[in-house]
């Protein structure tokens, strides 16, 4: 574990020296502990070449973001829906919701990234919290048909609203947690509640980012009323 964990630090410090990963615990979410960014990671000025590494590689995976937290939030509350289920987390960059998922009694989880540090990410935090995802880099890898489908802030980049096209979405429960998209007009989706979150470490984003919307696709009764 130690070893996994110096190597993730040194991918962090190949896109912004000085640096660090601190292990944290994310409140209100099944006590899930995460390596994540340090609280005064390095922000500014930054020369040039770092912004361009940043810019190019962004290392996502070191934090959790505020819909991830949002997303373990629900995850916690709603451990009924995941019990005995096979889930897919696409984008799981640090592995919050796919864990949160997992300690929730999911059966199987697949914890989707396309980035290879994510990968590494969400396998040294499942670890972290006793745990065992399938990681995969690209959801055709499943070996099994989901249940429910996680997507938590991954809709950011526009060409990944075409996922929820994808037959395995299109065929199973899939909710979104997002802080940044409001309105969300995929067919098939309805927006069902808000949750004020905030990213870990704080990034100090502006507050209309600090409300996360969560959307589901209508295909499962746990959603309707008795
Ligand atoms: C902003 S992070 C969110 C991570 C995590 N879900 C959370 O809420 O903290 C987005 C993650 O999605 C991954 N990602 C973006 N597009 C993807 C795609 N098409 N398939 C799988 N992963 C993707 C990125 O590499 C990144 O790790």
């Amino acid at each position: 574990m130690m070893e996994q964990l110096k190597q993730l630090e040194q991918r962090l410090r190949e896109t912004l020296p000085g640096a660090k990963l601190e292990i944290r615990s994310i409140p209100d979410s099944l006590n899930i502990k995460l390596a994540l960014i340090n609280e005064n990671f390095p922000t500014g000025p930054l020369d040039q070449q770092t912004m361009r590494k940043v810019i190019n590689s962004p290392a996502y995976w070191s934090f959790c973001w505020g819909s991830g937290v949002a997303a373990a939030g629900w995850i916690k509350e709603n451990q009924a829906f995941f019990v005995g289920k096979t889930i897919l987390d696409i984008g799981s960059g640090s592995g919050i919701a796919a864990i949160a998922a997992c300690l929730s009694g999911a059966k199987l989880v697949f914890a989707c990234d396309v980035d290879a540090d994510a990968r590494a990410a969400t396998r040294y935090n499942a670890q972290l919290n006793g745990r065992k995802l399938t990681i995969i880099d690209n959801i055709n890898s499943v070996s099994k048909k989901p249940d429910v489908v996680l997507l938590s802030d991954v809709l950011y980049d526009n060409s990944n609203l075409s996922l929820l096209d994808h037959p395995l979405i299109a065929e199973s429960n899939t909710l979104i947690f997002d802080s940044r998209i409001k309105n969300l007009s995929a067919k098939g989706f309805e927006s069902f509640a808000t949750r004020c979150s905030c990213t870990i470490p704080n990034l100090g984003e502006f507050d209309e980012f600090r409300e996360v919307s969560i959307f589901r696709s209508d295909r499962s009764d746990y959603f309707k009323p008795d």
